[in-house]
């Protein structure tokens, strides 16, 4: 095996993983750091797994800029279980209300979970127009008593993202940016919390990263059975139960790789805004064969959604792609067609592979 044999994955997750990082780890598999076994094989409480731990807390703060203002957690059940922890920790009193934006599947999902919490109320509704667009401030009216306002950064399966936060006046705003965290910069000044399981751009699959304003962690209740209680992972460090030590470590990898090698957020968001604008070009190039689900101004840079004029065609782009070492191109099943997703570690190369493959595919069927 060599690298030369991987394909160039779009997967929408767990995803591609940077090269170097993965050698890297391959590297220090069995003796990692001179410590004479894995870091899969040590204590969590060893003083070489803490180093990593604070290592990747401060890669995080360092990439987002964060000083003091939010904790940063490490936590397991991934995105799914901040859909019913996030709202079970906010809404602390029987008044407390929440706003949700449902501007795709995945924060449709968050809201159908959150309704057995508490008090949700869901302001914004892209399901009229299929998610393929998004609210303006003007259309955004929160409730009395509004704990927070929730939304989606980045809805993986729609291909639709913000590209600024929601715009309130002080209420807190929830994030789930599971799909585009660690892709460009994020204004944490207006959020009570922004979080994301790893398997995007952050690291492997099993540990999710919850960034909590400190003093939103006041609101969680001791009542809360002890793992879905924040204040028990900010004072624990995310050492409440044994955290996802493989995972964590990887993560620090990866903190360390966007630092050194993409240098930092900043470059890395126009890094991957220049390979988004491939493949966006060919589609509205060739837009008798590429439909692309999200309105324009909406469009994700992280995950290229599509659609080929019919079944047929659809299966041809994606075995044809296969045969060409472009994999795992094809839509979620609840949607179809195509999504090419380009998380932080898609090489501009694959990304004009896969232009030049949907060039020539265009030409050769139209
Ligand atoms: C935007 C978004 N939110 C939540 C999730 C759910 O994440 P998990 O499977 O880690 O619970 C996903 C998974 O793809 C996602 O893309």
């Amino acid at each position: 095996m060599t690298t030369a044999d991987r394909s160039y994955n779009f997967s929408a997750g767990p995803a591609t993983i940077p090269l170097k990082v993965l050698q890297q780890i391959q590297q220090e598999l069995l003796n990692f750091n001179g410590c004479g076994a894995s870091i899969m094989e040590i204590s969590h409480r060893s003083a070489t797994f803490i180093e990593v731990l604070d290592s990747a807390r401060a890669g995080i703060k360092q990439l987002l800029g964060i000083s003091d203002s939010h904790e940063v957690l490490f936590l397991q059940g991934g995105s799914r279980l901040q859909f019913s922890m996030i709202p079970m920790n906010l809404l602390r009193t029987g008044e407390d209300r929440a706003n949700y934006i449902v501007s795709g599947a995945w924060s449709q999902k968050a809201y159908d979970e959150a309704l057995a919490t508490g008090n949700i109320d869901l302001i914004w509704n892209g399901a009229k127009s299929n998610f393929t667009t998004l609210p303006t401030s003007a259309d955004l009216s929160l409730s009395d008593n509004s704990a927070f306002l929730y939304y989606a950064s980045n809805e993986t399966i729609h291909g639709i993202q913000f590209h600024k936060p929601p715009e309130v006046n002080n209420t807190p705003l929830v994030c789930d940016a599971s799909s585009d965290f660690l892709s460009r910069p994020i204004e944490m000044q207006c959020h009570g919390i922004v979080y994301a399981c790893a398997q995007k751009n952050a690291g492997p699959s099993g540990v999710t990263i919850v960034l909590v304003r400190k003093d939103l962690l006041d609101r969680s209740s001791d009542d809360l059975p002890g793992y879905l209680n924040f204040k028990n992972h900010a004072e624990q460090k995310s050492m409440f139960n044994t955290p996802p030590t493989f995972g964590i470590y990887v993560i620090d990898l990866i903190c360390k790789w966007l630092l050194n090698d993409m240098g930092g957020l900043s470059q890395t968001a126009e890094y991957n805004q220049g390979k988004a604008n491939l493949i966006y070009d060919i589609i509205d190039e060739c837009s008798e064969m590429y439909l692309g689900h999200a309105e324009r101004e909406h469009r994700s840079k992280m995950n290229i959604a599509f659609n080929l004029p019919n079944e047929e065609l659809t299966t041809k782009f994606i075995d044809q792609a296969g045969q060409q070492g472009l994999m795992s191109l094809k839509g979620h099943r609840s949607v179809g067609g195509i999504r090419a997703s380009l998380y932080n570690a898609m090489p501009r190369e694959g990304v004009l592979a896969l232009r030049d493959f949907m060039k020539s595919f265009y030409t050769q069927n139209s």
